[in-house]
């Protein structure tokens, strides 16, 4: 007879026990019981616990954590350290330390105070992780292997000159083409040898746009090798333990997330949503799409998040999250495909950089909300561990028929200055029209247009301003097989190396789109204006004529008045939507709401939307609702299934509270297909 296999979502966070006395890991086990933490993150930046001087290592600490967590039933997620070189790196490399656009060499004191394209941190930070392979490679409390930490570091300096010339010449061939296609002419910047090409550092006035562009992928993809490196040496010494490296969502442009997540075996992520109101929760589902995609479709890792505060950056304050909140946003969480929960970190250090940042063993102990909260939380997630099952027959984890372009490339190229408008920030576009389907309970995934789209019934191009011939192809393609796209101003104006498209803008996809666009009319910050719908919108416009589309909108303000604003065109049977200005939420949302129906695609369930989230989510041959009200304001849903969290069936209309959450076993799999 086949033994059930059993399923547990993963619970528990980073642990430094290397800055604790051993007296405290007893009490950090019996704790870790209370509150069902099954699993923990060690080694994290402790490089000079583990190697105190180069080349001398002291396992013994980690040997007794991995044996007592094994002793206890909880696995180890083991990190190599490689994000925190010691002090002792500074002094024996210095001249593989960091060094910013002002030629500012940094040294250790903090960390991630290295330069990834230096030889000797990427000799090192290889010896540490084979060294850490080696010794616990097969250890029966290995779960997972966690490579560095966040990914970002960007430098400058003779190191990171040196491999980038080597970087150019492998893309280029010779300098000529380079010139060429850098446009190396103006301003009399052109290169005779690859030899005299300089990382971009601080300059006169205003660089190349096309040598940032260049730079920034030159440094994603040395990130990159540096991931592939560790992750060759690590599973090399444990065939079929997984390998992840966490990625810092959604702000981090620091490398190609698509790129990254091919290189592993699941995407982590760390996600800190800093936003108090409900925005917090648009970010927690934002986090979550994000990372699913990456891992195309499967569950993923939330290898951090905060438990009792939530960081606002901007205030620079430390707010405390609402009783109850830490819960549901970890549903919302399970409910877009997470594995679980794991927190930065286990307990608070009591002194040290971050140490008030919030943790599951607060400073004040176990008698606290936060730690009553960890533990009903530990309680709550075994309850529901039959949803941990990943879906069976191929099935996605949740199902998405719109898909929003997703590219580091676009991304980066909105961030080289230069561009007519600083308004054409890649990520807030994003996000915007993220959180509008959200209002209307429409889930989405992110998407490459180097990917098969054929899953989808709508993609959206929000800001993509650089993308090549092979991606414009790609979205006709995709209309042409009858799906809907909406492109948004100023996408497709340049190439993949940020020439612009001559004979208009938005060159790659106006044929698609039906449109020509001619001049662009950037507003000024502080204005806004109106459509002929009624529909408010600022930052943008552009004097747009029709080749073949229809126009639904137009500017009303001179001198554009009467000219197209937002366009439709018919191919077959997609449509093809473009946005020529920058719509507010409520315009965007009401556009969305039916761009989105000519599409087909319609919420998980009726009701979804305004505030009320609702997901399906599938795990083995079943299918779960999460329902939540984030409102303020009684809502009431009609529902049928078995409440998992109170044990009980519910059917017919159900009111929900605010801050109310459900998790419902559906009595039967919906219908929709799997996924091709
Ligand atoms: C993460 C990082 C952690 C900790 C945390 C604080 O980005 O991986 O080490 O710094 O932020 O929010």
């Amino acid at each position: 007879m086949q033994q059930q296999q059993q399923h547990s979502f993963v619970y528990g966070g980073d642990y430094n026990p290397e800055q604790w006395p051993e007296a405290v890991w007893a009490e950090d086990v019996r704790l870790m019981r209370e509150a069902h933490v099954n699993r923990v993150t060690v080694g994290v930046f402790s490089w000079s616990s583990l190697e105190p001087e180069e080349g001398r290592y002291d396992f013994g600490w980690l040997d007794r954590v991995m044996d007592l967590m094994h002793a206890n039933g909880i696995g180890v997620v083991l990190a190599t350290p490689t994000a925190s070189p010691p002090p002792w790196f500074t002094f024996a490399h210095p001249e593989a330390l960091p060094v910013t656009a002002d030629g500012v060499r940094l040294v250790h004191g903090s960390r991630d105070t290295y330069s990834p394209a230096a030889p000797a941190y990427r000799d090192a930070a290889r010896r540490i992780a084979g060294a850490l392979a080696e010794r616990y490679g097969r250890h029966p409390a290995l779960t997972m292997w966690h490579v560095h930490n966040e990914y970002g570091t960007v430098s400058y300096g003779p190191e990171t000159d040196r491999a980038f010339r080597v970087w150019l010449a492998d893309r280029y061939g010779d300098v000529a083409t380079l010139n060429n296609t850098w446009n190396s002419a103006f301003w009399s910047q052109s290169y005779s040898t690859f030899e005299h090409i300089l990382a971009p550092q601080a300059t006169q006035y205003l660089p190349n746009p096309a040598h940032l562009l260049d730079f920034k992928r030159f440094s994603a993809d040395t990130l990159r090798d540096a991931l592939r490196e560790q992750v060759q040496v690590v599973r090399a010494a444990s065939p079929g333990v997984p390998v992840t490296t966490n990625f810092m969502l959604p702000s981090w442009n620091h490398y190609d997330q698509w790129d990254f997540a091919a290189e592993i075996d699941e995407v982590s992520i760390d996600h800190y949503p800093s936003a108090r109101d409900i925005e917090g929760e648009t970010h927690v589902a934002f986090g979550a799409d994000l990372a699913r995609s990456f891992n195309q479709g499967r569950p993923w890792v939330l290898m951090e998040q905060a438990t009792s505060l939530i960081y606002d950056y901007a205030a620079a304050r430390l707010f405390a999250k609402e009783p109850g909140r830490l819960a549901r946003n970890t549903l919302q969480y399970l409910a877009r495909g997470s594995t679980g929960s794991l927190f930065f970190q286990w307990r608070s250090p009591r002194v040290g950089a971050e140490f008030f940042h919030s943790p599951m063993v607060p400073h004040v102990g176990e008698d606290s909300r936060v730690f009553r909260e960890i533990v009903a939380l530990g309680h709550t997630l075994t309850s529901l561990a039959e949803i941990a099952e990943p879906p069976a027959g191929g099935r996605r984890v949740n199902d998405t028929r719109v898909a929003i372009v997703w590219d580091a490339t676009a991304w980066w190229a909105s961030e080289t200055r230069a561009m007519p408008s600083n308004d054409l920030a890649f990520l807030p576009a994003v996000r915007a029209v993220h959180r509008a389907l959200w209002w209307q309970g429409i889930n989405a995934d992110v998407v490459s247009l180097e990917q098969d789209l054929s899953g989808y019934d709508l993609v959206l191009v929000p800001n993509k301003i650089a993308a090549s011939d092979a991606e414009a192809a790609a979205l006709r393609a995709f209309v042409d097989a009858g799906g809907h796209a909406a492109i948004w101003f100023f996408s497709g104006s340049t190439d993949e190396n940020l020439n612009v498209r001559p004979g208009g803008f938005s060159g790659a996809f106006a044929p698609l789109a039906g449109i020509r666009v001619e001049e662009h009319h950037p507003l000024a910050a502080d204005e806004s204006i109106e459509l002929s719908d009624g529909s408010r919108a600022d930052a943008w416009a552009e004097d747009l004529q029709v080749t073949g589309a229809e126009v639904l909108a137009t500017f009303t303000h001179a001198p554009l008045a009467g000219r197209p604003a937002i366009t439709r065109n018919r191919v077959g049977a997609g449509t093809v939507h473009y946005l020529a200005t920058r719509l507010d939420a409520a315009a965007l949302g009401g556009h969305l709401a039916r761009i989105v129906a000519a599409a087909g695609v319609t919420p998980d369930h009726p009701q979804a939307g305004d505030g009320v989230e609702i997901v399906r989510r599938y795990s083995g041959p079943r299918s779960y609702l999460f329902v939540f009200n984030h409102g303020e304001r009684p809502r009431t849903v009609s529902l049928n299934g078995y409440d998992l969290l109170t044990d009980e069936h519910l059917s017919g209309d159900i009111e929900l509270a605010p801050a109310a959450s459900m998790v419902l076993r559906e009595s039967a799999l919906p219908a929709s297909p799997p996924r091709p």
